[in-house]
């Protein structure tokens, strides 16, 4: 939820902060802007995208600063403008700031600076830091910075220029992400490391409380109250190739069709043919410590909150623990019961979000054992819980999530499997467990092919303002996801329902103009699905239903048909989700959406 990238070194800044910018316009993109350091601030700002901002910047000419600070905006306080966008100045234009959460003082601050006659020509929060910043300025930047950050409440990651320091870029962190890239002759500043791994392999995360002042030369770490720190220096695994779209016309469709390479990478090295059980060192916990377990408690918000629903099936029926899901903003509300033996599991594909954070402070709070499954290595999630998960699903760009939700399932699949075995699970249903997510990459590669398919029927369908998507058992969070997708992309107004529940309700909206998704696969339930099919059909509902292999229970009933393959009930998630996707994908396509930067969305939600 904004993005945040700065640069300081030898080179023009401008390219590289802009270049910076695309790399993390998923987190926000609602406006966009940069100030260029030097005696005098140079800052130029643009409403949408990150291109809009580049074309604003050519009218300048060639750019020959080093040192500069940009952002993109998901917006808080005050609507999408030039106004409102970040970088924001003080009165005198000495500092520049860019922010990336909430001060939650800020009107009350607002009220003190204005008093003493400062003037505010936005509506954010983050002006009134530079402002303050301004006020406490003495000649020493970082002790101006230092005193203003112990007046706010709230969250913050924030970079800042002063003119008087011309190379030097002064950045902050509590709750919002800032990672530093250490480069050669240069050092850059980023709210993760997308835009950093074009110039450098080794990073410093910063933590709460953190302060770090910035030359091309040096990194100095301190604490806000001017303590030395020293943080570890690590390193970023991917490369910048696998950030970028290839042959794919958007990122969301590359992702998808990734999803068998990012499967097998989830599961690689973890499944254990001889003990017939899966092996997930990152939990940290000894096999008493797991069979110590009495319940699981699900976290996340979302895409990850609707796989953790599928892996409350798997941790009931495969290891018999009881679990639950919770919304990861109402477990901290909820004064939740955990105990000791409680495993508390917050998922999160940009182990950022802010609600599921808080559930995870909540939960060590409450002195749970939580182990966290995050996609995005170094994320404050997984720093925080230290033990945990990683998905390695690579990077995902797309703002609607595809491939963190697949391994997410598939990681659930994994640990429900080692649990089971720990306990209840035979060995012989173990072995025919671990052999079936062995094939999950393969399921994966067969339902892709149907995407021609598929695009038909998207194509078909576009006209719809309104769709339901219906399902049971473990693909009744899989229809909450594809209604989720649909929703997201194609701004189409689409609900999630368990199938029986249909008929207490939501029927009423069912005509021939509102059609209906519905997962029939051959699993469990199957026989009343049917059922609930021809409940849709006598409301003159059109009916599309997803099967499993040439299975054609439901071909005289309705010619709308998408096959997956043959799977069991744990699989099929999977399977059917990657089908919905690309229905939502066509769909949204077809309709002329902008498919990767959904109105209104962020991928990285950084504030509660
Ligand atoms: C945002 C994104 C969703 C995502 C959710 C949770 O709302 O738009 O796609 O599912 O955050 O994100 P997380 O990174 O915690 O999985």
């Amino acid at each position: 939820m904004c993005g945040i990238v700065g640069y300081t070194g030898h080179r023009p800044a401008e390219k590289i902060l802009l270049d910076g910018l695309k790399r993390l316009e998923y987190r926000g993109y609602d406006s966009a802007g940069l100030s260029l350091g030097g005696k005098e601030l140079l800052t130029i700002k643009a409403v949408g995208k990150v291109r809009n901002l580049e074309q604003e910047t050519q009218k300048y000419g060639e750019l020959k600063q080093t040192t500069g600070i940009a952002h993109t905006r998901w917006a808080t306080h005050g609507i999408p403008s030039v106004r409102n966008a970040h970088p924001h100045l003080d009165n005198s234009g000495k500092f520049a700031l860019v922010h990336n959460g909430i001060i939650e003082n800020y009107a009350e601050l607002k009220q003190k600076l204005t008093a003493k006659g400062y003037t505010f020509a936005s509506d954010t929060d983050t002006e009134v830091v530079a402002n303050l910043i301004a006020e406490f300025y003495k000649g020493d930047f970082v002790q101006a910075v230092a005193s203003a950050l112990h007046r706010i409440n709230g969250t913050y990651g924030f970079a800042v220029l002063c003119t008087d320091y011309p190379d030097t870029i002064l950045v902050a962190r509590h709750g919002s992400p800032i990672v530093i890239g250490l480069g050669d002759g240069c050092n850059l500043v980023a709210s993760d490391v997308a835009p950093l791994a074009a110039y450098t392999r080794k990073v410093i995360y910063l933590d709460d409380g953190d302060l770090a002042v910035l030359t091309p030369d040096n990194v100095e770490l301190r604490t806000i109250e001017n303590l030395p720190v020293e943080r570890e220096v690590s390193n970023i695994d991917w490369n910048v190739d696998s950030a970028g779209k290839g042959q794919y016309e958007h990122f969301m469709l590359k992702e998808i069709f990734e999803q068998p390479e990012s499967i097998s990478n989830t599961i690689r090295g973890r499944l254990d043919r001889k003990l017939k059980s899966a092996m997930l060192s990152g939990l940290g916990l000894t096999p008493h410590e797991l069979a110590k377990i009495s319940r699981i408690v699900i976290a996340g918000c979302g895409t990850s909150m609707h796989a953790g629903m599928v892996g409350e099936y798997f941790f009931e029926d495969i290891a018999g623990i009881p679990a639950e899901v919770e919304q990861a903003a109402e477990f901290r509300y909820r004064n939740p019961i955990i105990d000791p033996d409680t495993l508390v599991l917050p998922i999160s594909q940009s182990g950022e979000t802010a609600d599921t954070l808080a559930a995870v402070r909540e939960a060590m709070n409450k002195g749970a054992v939580v182990a966290a499954l995050c996609n995005v290595v170094g994320s404050t999630i997984a720093r925080e819980t230290g033990r945990g998960i990683y998905l390695h699903a690579g990077p995902e760009i797309s703002v609607a999530s595809t491939k963190a939700f697949t391994c997410q399932v598939t990681v659930l699949l994994m640990l429900a499997l080692m649990l089971g075995r720990n306990r209840r699970l035979s060995r012989d249903d173990g072995d025919a467990l671990l052999q079936e997510i062995e094939r999950i990459p393969d399921l994966i590669r067969e339902t892709l092919k149907q995407a021609p398919a598929i695009e038909k029927l998207a194509n078909k369908y576009a006209y719809a303002e309104d769709f339901f998507f219906i399902g049971r058992g473990t693909l009744y969070p899989t229809a909450l996801e594809g209604a989720l997708k649909l929703k997201e992309i194609s701004y189409v107004h689409a609900e999630g329902y368990h199938a029986a529940e249909l008929k207490h309700g939501p029927i009423a909206l069912l005509d021939d103009k509102v059609p209906v998704m519905a997962l029939a696969n051959a699993i469990p339930g199957q026989e009343k699905m049917i059922g609930n099919i021809q409940e849709c059909l006598a409301r003159h509902s059109p009916v599309i239903a997803v099967v499993t292999g040439d299975d054609n229970r439901v071909c005289e009933f309705t010619q709308d048909i998408i096959r997956v393959p043959a799977s069991s009930r744990y699989v099929a998630p999977l399977t059917t989700v990657v089908a919905l996707q690309l229905f939502a994908y066509y769909f949204a396509k077809a309709r002329g959406c902008e498919i990767d930067h959904p109105r209104n969305l962020a991928k990285s939600v950084t504030v509660e």
